[in-house]
């Protein structure tokens, strides 16, 4: 499954994604309703110092006594009084908002980073589990961004937007109600004026969902650039590709470049045109109020209400225009989100798992063809058994297909036709965490993650004792480099710690391998990267890991193929002889004595 940068199928579907992100939402849906609830008068208060400025103009700056009755009480307030009233109310009602703002800031954030947290735990747990073909297909830009960036805006935005609308929604009402109070002709003019004022921006948002989609696309190829910068830092200094590796990156940049100065070229006149369109408006109030003024039918103070609610109500507009786009912009996300989330592991489990506990006889390919691209068969009608505690060593033409078989072992890959067969039980019958349980891999290039030694080597097995670990330490001929090491075992490797040699590397695997004390071992190349001295000891130690095991092992050492006790030549996806080394050097004109006699045979005599 090849993923986009950009599309997802589903990202239309609002009521389906609904309620695909619902049981998320779902736990915390009473935070979010108290959210909602606060943002209600948060909103609301924006009008009242527009609001204020009525009393302020008419009684202060007018120098009126206000009047008014309560329940038959009759109440005067002095225009002196007042002129000391209203601005402790303004701090107050600033005041008030300031703790509602943080009160609802606090829970948004709370339930917004939950739900996300949530939803990327979910997500991972199934990245984690994705068969290997997903991750060799996928870039890990993409990757990055899908698994992690998506997510957020996702489940956080939505939260966010309940925050945004709301205060928004309420904060425009609030003005509007001032305005209505104030003069209702007036509150007519400017509201139609401001409707009129956003169909501009109504008409961009296309241009600028299609240029953000091009900048998820130049954002991924960047991301990858950067990790292919990181992974392949070696390679890139050795062939001197930095200008190689520069000019995809400036490439990349400047095409953002273009993408965001093209929109703005196109889009930038909107917001002045919205300015002027907005202040006709005002220009047309400002003429029209002057004359409701002098007419005597408003107050200078119900005018300056009205202005200022104007002025203010903008700002609530424009965000609520916006949010349009926002939550377009969520359900795409979420379009991706649950487009990985209906993705599932090709390596399906079994039905009913058998668990596979130890290997008693043998291991059988039956008719195994594959191929990872359809039509590009990789594997030919291979057919073969293992007995259990024999030593297969496989050799072939590069790109033969050697890794691919013993990577059908695990179930890494599934096979198209035909079947593998544990003691006769098909390898698709097996729980896929016994059968790997049963495996221990060593590869050419071995990962090892950030953590000591020791944790390295636990992965193994973490049930493993301390006894175990010591003898798999010095089975794998690590005692030396650890008596070296100030913290010996606990040595932190990686981005935080050491950096062992390709020898040490393949010896702290080994080890991993070992104490794994899984029957069947696979080792691919394990000692093809070095030099004589480290893979003699590498040797040592990988012997010590086959005693006693059924293994498989590719390798291009004369002594490993030699001491196997069978030899499998694979050639172009076929299995071509079959015998040990002393049966097809019988053969003449053999592929096997052909390669021994181009590759094996300088290793036999002395350097
Ligand atoms: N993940 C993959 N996706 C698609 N094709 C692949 C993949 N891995 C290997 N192949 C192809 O399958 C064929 C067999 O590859 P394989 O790695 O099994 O060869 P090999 O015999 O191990 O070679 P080598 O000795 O060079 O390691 C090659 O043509 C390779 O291009
Ligand atoms: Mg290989």
């Amino acid at each position: 499954m090849k993923l986009e940068a950009t599309s997802a199928k589903n990202s239309f579907k609002y009521s389906w994604l609904l309620s695909r992100i619902f049981p998320y939402i779902k736990p915390y849906l009473f935070r979010i309703f108290i959210g909602f609830l606060i943002a209600i008068p948060l909103g609301l208060l924006d009008g009242v110092t527009a609001f204020a400025l009525k009393p302020y103009m008419d009684y202060v700056v007018g120098g009126k006594t206000l009047e008014f009755t309560i329940l038959n009480h009759d109440f005067t307030i002095e225009s002196i009084t007042m002129a000391f009233v209203l601005p402790f109310g303004v701090v107050l009602f600033a005041l008030v908002q300031g703790v509602l703002k943080y009160l609802n800031e606090y829970i948004t954030t709370w339930t917004s980073q939950k739900i996300t947290n949530d939803v990327k735990i979910d997500l991972f747990h199934k990245l984690i589990y994705m068969h290997p073909q997903f991750f060799d297909e996928n870039s890990s830009g993409i990757i990055i961004s899908r698994y992690m960036n998506d997510p957020s805006t996702a489940s956080s935005g939505i939260v966010e937007q309940i925050k945004t609308i709301t205060t928004s929604l309420f904060g425009a009402l609030g003005l509007i109600a001032v305005m209505l109070y104030s003069s209702w002709r007036l509150a007519f003019i400017g509201i139609v004026v401001l409707c009129i004022a956003f169909v501009p921006v109504a008409l961009i948002r296309k241009r600028i969902k299609n240029a953000s989609n091009k900048n998820m696309v130049i954002g991924g190829n960047i991301t990858t650039n950067i990790n292919e910068t990181y992974g392949g830092n070696k390679i890139m200094t050795a062939y001197s590709l930095q200008q190689r590796q520069e000019n995809n990156f400036k490439e990349q940049i400047f095409k953002s470049f273009d993408v965001n100065m093209s929109l703005t070229k196109r889009a930038a006149w909107m917001s002045p045109l919205m300015y002027t369109i907005a202040s006709m408006g005002i220009a047309i109030v400002l003429g029209y109020g002057t004359y409701l003024i002098n007419s005597g039918q408003m107050t200078a103070g119900s005018f300056a209400s009205f202005v200022t609610s104007l002025l203010l109500l903008y700002k609530p507009v424009k965000t609520l225009g916006n949010t349009l786009t926002n939550i377009q912009n969520i359900f795409v996300a979420m379009g991706r989100v649950f487009e990985l989330f209906d993705l599932s592991s090709e390596i399906k489990e079994a039905e009913e798992p058998i668990e596979m506990k130890e290997l008693d006889r043998n291991i059988k390919f039956e008719n195994i063809n594959f191929e990872y691209i359809e039509g590009h068969s990789v594997l030919k009608n291979i057919n073969l058994t293992i007995n259990k505690n024999e030593t297969l060593a496989i050799v072939g033409n590069s790109g033969g297909g050697k890794s691919t078989i013993v990577n059908l072992l695990p179930r890494f890959y599934d096979i198209k036709s035909g079947s593998i067969k544990f003691d006769d039980i098909d390898v698709r019958k097996f729980s896929l965490k016994s059968l790997r349980d049963n495996i221990a891999m060593v590869f050419q290039d071995n990962f090892l993650f950030s953590g000591t030694i020791k944790e390295n080597i636990m992965m193994g097995n973490p049930k493993a004792t301390e006894v175990d670990l010591q003898n798999a330490v010095e089975a794998a001929h690590l005692n030396e480099l650890i008596d070296d090491l100030e913290q010996g075992l606990d040595t932190e490797l990686g981005e935080r710690g050491l950096t062992l040699s390709g020898g040490q590397r393949q010896r702290v695997a080994i080890a991993r391998a070992m104490i794994k004390k899984s029957p069947i071992v696979i080792l691919d190349e394990a000692t093809s990267a070095l030099d004589n001295k480290s893979e003699a000891i590498v040797q040592k130690a990988l012997d010590n890991l086959m005693k006693n095991k059924t293994v498989f092992v590719i390798a291009h050492r004369l002594s490993t193929i030699k001491n196997a006790d069978r030899i499998a030549v694979i050639n172009e996806g076929e299995l071509v002889e079959l015998g040990s080394h002393e049966e097809l050097m019988q053969i003449p004109d053999g592929q096997y004595k052909a390669l021994y006699e181009m590759q094996f045979k300088k290793q036999e005599q002395p350097v």
